[in-house]
């Protein structure tokens, strides 16, 4: 198991990744660009710790000792200082991806491991920034991150084998189980959850099911803990039909071209539960 891991991003990522982190007994420091998102970062992984010592399922002297060994900073040098990882969770954009892993790749001696959270970007451009690409990955967690248990691990055309094992390991370490993924468009999970996605819009948009169907047949029919469409209204409409779309620009693949009910959804403000209406509404 490492001993210190820095986080860059405090966002709905970057603090979960830390949390889970944190509380396997790592020391952790993450790192955003202003004191503000650091300091929203770290609220966010206190309330979760403070509700978990309110239900009992922890004490709070492990409450204490986990928060003693995590730091928040805007600095990278500080971040980095003494790591054995570093996992980036900074907004879903190559150039500044690719700068942070240019600024990493100075910092960290050869031996440390810089994973990328990446959800639709290449791994191999990503590590091209570097002068070490061997010791780049990705390291794909799920969201919520404190709940969900996988984590896709992505090895680039250049990642060290070795350097992929310690990643899977350390994974465990977490508590999670991690798969092997290609650095392919969507790794695995979310090749498949965007065909699940657009079909279910698709058959909507033609008439052929009613939403509450589709949710039942899929909850009953193939044991999912969730509908489709349930989870399209709470993930965001637009947020699925980008991810639909990025992937069908990636792979150049009909399946993955968004129905056109997406677009006619997001014309209409019917995001899903952040606007009131989606696929179901919420107003009532
Ligand atoms: N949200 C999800 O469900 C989800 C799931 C899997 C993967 N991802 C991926 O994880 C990454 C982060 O997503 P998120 O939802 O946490 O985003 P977010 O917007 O919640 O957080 C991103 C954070 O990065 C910070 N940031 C920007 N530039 C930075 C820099 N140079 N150094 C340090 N911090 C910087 C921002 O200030 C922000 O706080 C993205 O690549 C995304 O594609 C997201």
């Amino acid at each position: 198991m490492i001993k210190k891991l820095c986080v860059i991003g405090a966002g709905t990522m970057g603090a979960g990744i830390a949390q889970v982190a944190v509380e396997k007994g790592v020391k952790v420091a993450i790192r955003d660009i202003e004191d503000r998102f650091v300091e929203k970062g770290l609220g966010t992984i206190r309330n979760f710790l403070g509700r978990k010592v309110e239900k009992g399922k922890l004490s709070k002297d492990e409450h204490d000792a986990i928060l003693g060994r995590l730091k928040g900073t805007t600095s990278m040098e500080d971040a980095t200082a003494g790591a054995d990882m570093v996992i980036e969770a900074v907004v879903e954009d190559m150039t500044l991806k690719q700068n942070v892993f240019a600024e990493l790749d100075k910092l960290c001696p050869p031996q440390v491991i810089l994973a990328s959270n990446t959800s639709t970007l290449s791994i191999t451009e990503i590590a091209s920034a570097t002068k070490n690409p061997q010791r780049v990955l990705g390291t794909h967690f799920f969201s919520p991150v404190p709940v969900m248990r996988l984590v896709e691990v992505i090895s680039g055309d250049k990642t060290d084998e070795k350097v992929l094992k310690s990643a899977l390991d350390i994974m465990a370490a977490f508590g999670k189980t991690p798969i092997r993924a290609k650095d392919v468009p969507g790794f695995i999970v979310n090749r498949f959850l965007c065909l699940l996605y657009n079909e279910a819009a698709d058959q909507i948009y033609k008439g052929y099911a009613a939403a509450q169907d589709i949710d039942l047949g899929l909850k009953l029919g193939s044991n999912h803990p969730m509908g489709p469409i349930e989870i399209m209204d709470m993930a965001g409409v637009d947020v699925v039909y980008n991810a639909l779309k990025a992937l069908y620009e990636m792979t150049g693949e009909e399946r993955y071209k968004p129905s056109p009910l997406f677009e006619r959804m997001i014309r209409e403000n019917r995001l899903g539960r952040k606007t009131g209406r989606g696929f179901y509404d919420y107003t009532k």
